[in-house]
């Protein structure tokens, strides 16, 4: 009598779906996550499949919520991937893109940025917020940058952005 336990064949079940889902980005760099190298060619997948991608924001008085998302899961998963690698820059002030006064002003102000985010079914939700007036107006122009990016790729990616004046 070596029948295998209910739960356990349940259990095998509920891993072997997980297993099968993709969930995890697509190879897009052959550099190592963390660097600008890969985190541009992540960035650079994004702007040049900009088309598959929508994004909704919402203000709010000290920041924004957004959610940006793809039905194709290799976009969506890279999406995400993209959100954490810049959560990580900001936390760490690892600036990049400092030829574009967008960036500079969001790095010089990185301390005061609180950004959050959860997964949805087809990209990912993200709050970010400061305290600072003028750093949560900084914020929002950052998101309508970024909308921009999602309407426009590489026409768009290829301009400098002004920060909002003090
Ligand atoms: C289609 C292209 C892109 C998409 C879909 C995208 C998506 C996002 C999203 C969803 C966020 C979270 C904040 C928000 O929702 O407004 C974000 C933040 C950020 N992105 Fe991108 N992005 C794109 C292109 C870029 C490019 C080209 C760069 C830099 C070269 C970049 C750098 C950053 C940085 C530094 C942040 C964190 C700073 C902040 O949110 O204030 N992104 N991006």
């Amino acid at each position: 009598m070596n029948q295998p336990h209910f739960l356990c064949v349940i259990g095998a079940i509920l891993t072997l779906s997980a297993c099968a889902t993709p969930s995890a980005a697509p190879r897009v760099s052959t550099a190592e996550p963390g660097t600008i190298a890969y985190d541009r060619d992540v960035f650079q997948t994004l702007l040049g499949n900009h088309e598959s991608i929508r994004r909704e924001t919402h203000e709010i008085a000290t920041g924004i919520e957004t959610v940006t998302e793809s039905d194709d899961p290799e976009i969506a998963a890279l999406i995400r991937d993209h959100v954490v690698a810049m959560k990580v820059r900001i936390e760490n002030g690892a600036r990049l893109r400092q030829w574009d006064p967008m960036f500079v002003a969001v790095f010089d102000n990185a301390d005061k940025i609180h950004m959050e985010y959860e997964n949805t079914p087809k990209g990912i939700k993200v709050r970010e917020v400061s305290d600072d007036p003028y750093v949560a107006r900084l914020i929002q122009a950052h998101a309508k940058m970024v909308s921009a990016f999602v309407a426009r790729g590489t026409e768009e990616s290829a301009l400098a952005h002004e920060p909002p004046a003090r």
